[in-house]
């Protein structure tokens, strides 16, 4: 029943969850609130068409532009409609595609290349400090005889502190007999432990879709715990630019994208602890420092810096320097004295992570002519040539279509995904994330089956179907290809690749590759003088290098000089928690590391549109047939 007070009921199924909205809010505000991430590139601006809902019962909003231009007709008389431009007019119950949840996604938490090995060399010391008891011949403070405690034992003078850790101290000595552990940094105290107590550090990725955490034992480097997240703002946009637009449409949008990040970083540093609390009694208090690496939006966005220039040209940095500010600022309840460390940044588009990426491929050390690649949603490059002082580093906007969005039947990398696709004489064979019935594509997959079109011929250079090709078909929008027939999917409709889907793939795989092309060209470096090319990041993980090479996304070397790393940025990011000498190191980078604007490059937009050229296939075709056999 609706209430009349103005609030409504929305049911969400099939989680079976149900929450109260207010009269006039949407159903995507209605998943907000049930703590259900919907997919959305646009901010919920009604643009995107990715927050696909079905409402199945009650009164709703009568369908907009939006919807039509998303749904056919069938569809919206079936009660398809879009989230973010649907509002309830009662008590409604709504049912969610897999495809349309944020869900549980292939994070990346694994370890990449390097850093592991480094000796420690922490900013935050566990110093066992047994102090006096005080007596009425001894009123010292209790700060006052901790200090003395560490001078003696350690040669530390002067020690401050902050007042909630003055706090801790007091409770603690107390409890545990004057016989404490001190965390130290530098002068200042940290946090105070129980006997025996060990510091942690915590060491964050944190990307525009994927956040991910790790746990390490500052003494010895251990990695302890590893965990990942999505982004809780990915409901506001799924890229840097709708929630930069989000902060400044809002007169509270940056507040609630920084409460979002900062309560998800929270809970991942809960889930951390989590894994180890019953077999180490791991506990908050130890956290006693923080690493974070993010792109220049995020980072902003995180420390409550200004954003509006971020999106304006010369697309500056409030600040490109290391920042630390008290964790608890940032919500995080760690130590009462930690501190959270962000690296610097090289400028507006290439952020903190892509200097923990090249400090966690070891690019400023290569000893040959190197790129580093991390493609995602925005891609940063950099190259080193030893032969010449400093790095070169650009950025391009790859956009979502790498994550699966503004793809017909894109999805993220989650159980169902297609990942990969090859065409045969047999028919087509997938390979799906899980071993589920597939329910979408992802950027892998989309990439190798577009790949594979061009080497069949169903595909020509332009990036056209050949509308006579086996397996294409006329569908509601121009020709497609059909992957898998809704009789094998999971959602009981077809999978298909659309030309639309080509052209967003297009524009995409031609952004980096002309990026690439222009930072080798600006610094007179032929690509068959690049050693080694490393690929780093998620999507780069799972990439089809064949696929990628044929496409021409990546330049055409011998596949030997093609190394794939995993998160180099999250190497980074622990290196640079584990040794003050990384940290040293990474300010290095950063300052020796040169930007190139694109956009300033003359004839750089036609190389951008060559770019989008689909080269002709490396391998003969063999003939093809459509017929759809789903792989493991
Ligand atoms: Fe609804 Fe983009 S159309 S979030």
């Amino acid at each position: 029943m609706a209430d009349p007070a103005g609030t409504h009921t929305v049911g969400l199924q099939p989680l079976g969850l149900r929450v109260e909205i207010a009269a006039g809010e949407t159903l995507m505000d209605a998943a907000r609130t049930a703590g259900v991430g919907l997919t959305s590139v646009c901010g919920a601006r009604g643009t995107c068409g990715r927050c696909r809902v079905v409402v199945t019962a009650g009164p709703t909003s009568p369908e907009v532009d939006a919807d039509r231009r998303a749904f056919s007709q069938l569809e919206l008389d079936a009660g398809h409609r879009l989230a973010c431009r649907t509002v309830a007019l009662g008590d409604v119950t709504v049912a969610l595609p897999r495809a349309s949840l944020l869900g549980t996604q292939r994070l990346q938490v694994e370890p990449g290349t390097g850093g592991d090995h480094l000796a420690p060399v922490p900013a935050v010391r566990a110093l066992p400090a047994p102090m006096e008891p005080p007596s009425l011949t001894d009123q010292r403070g209790d700060l006052d005889r901790l200090a003395a405690a560490l001078r003696t034992a350690h040669g530390i003078h002067a020690v401050t502190a902050a007042p909630a850790v003055i706090g801790q101290l007091a409770g603690t000595a107390r409890r545990h007999d004057w016989d404490i552990v001190a965390l130290v940094r530098g002068r200042a105290l940290v946090g105070v432990l129980p006997p025996g107590g060990r510091a942690l550090g915590l060491a964050v990725d944190l990307g525009t879709t994927k956040v991910a955490g790790y746990l390490i034992d500052l003494a010895t480097g251990d990695e302890l715990a590893a965990a990942g997240i999505m982004n809780p703002q990915i409901p506001y946009g799924e890229d840097v630019v709708s929630r930069l637009a989000h902060a400044a449409r809002h007169a509270d949008g940056a507040d609630v994208l920084a409460r979002a990040i900062r309560s998800g970083l929270d809970d991942l540093v809960g889930e951390l602890v989590g894994e180890l609390v019953a077999e180490a009694g791991v506990a908050r208090e130890q956290i006693a420092e923080a690493v974070v690496v993010a792109n220049t939006a995020m980072h902003h966005l995180l420390l409550g810096l200004p954003t509006a220039q971020l999106s304006l040209s010369p697309f500056v940095a409030a600040t490109s320097g290391a920042v630390e500010v008290p964790a608890s600022d940032l919500g995080l309840t760690l130590a009462p004295g930690a501190l959270t460390h962000t690296p610097p940044c090289v400028g507006g588009f290439v952020g903190a992570d892509a200097v923990a990426m090249m400090l966690g491929c070891d690019l400023d050390t290569a000893p040959g002519v190197m790129i580093a690649v991390d493609i995602g949603t925005n891609t940063e490059i950099a190259l080193r040539d030893p032969s010449r002082p400093g790095l070169v580093s650009t950025s391009c906007a790859s956009g979502p279509a790498f994550e699966g969005a503004h793809i017909r039947d894109g999805m993220r990398a989650a159980a169902g995904a297609v990942e990969r696709v090859r065409i045969t004489p047999d028919g087509v064979q997938l390979t799906v994330i899980g071993g589920v019935p597939p329910v979408g594509i992802c950027g892998s997959g989309i990439i190798d089956a577009i790949a594979e079109l061009r080497r069949v011929g169903a595909l020509n250079g332009r990036g056209r179907f050949d509308r006579s090709a086996p397996g294409v078909r006329e569908g509601r929008d121009g020709p497609e290809y059909l992957l898998t027939p809704a009789a094998q999917t999971g959602t009981g409709q077809d999978i298909v690749v659309t030309q639309a889907d080509v052209n967003e793939i297009q524009l995409a795989k031609g952004a980096v590759q002309a990026a690439i092309t222009a930072l080798l060209d600006a610094t007179g470096t032929a690509p068959e003088d690049v050693d080694d090319v490393v690929i780093a990041g998620a999507f780069g993980t799972f990439l089809n290098l064949d696929s990628a090479l044929d496409l021409g996304l990546l330049p055409r070397l011998p596949r030997a000089r093609y190394r794939q790393v995993g998160n180099a940025a999250g190497t980074g990011a622990r290196s640079i928690l584990r040794s003050l000498t990384e940290r040293a190191r990474a300010r290095r980078i950063a300052a020796a590391t040169g930007y190139l604007e694109l956009t300033m490059l003359p004839g750089f937009q036609a190389r951008f549109a060559r770019a989008m050229a689909l080269p002709d296939p490396a391998r003969p075709a063999p003939p093809a047939r459509p017929a759809t056999t789903p792989g493991a």
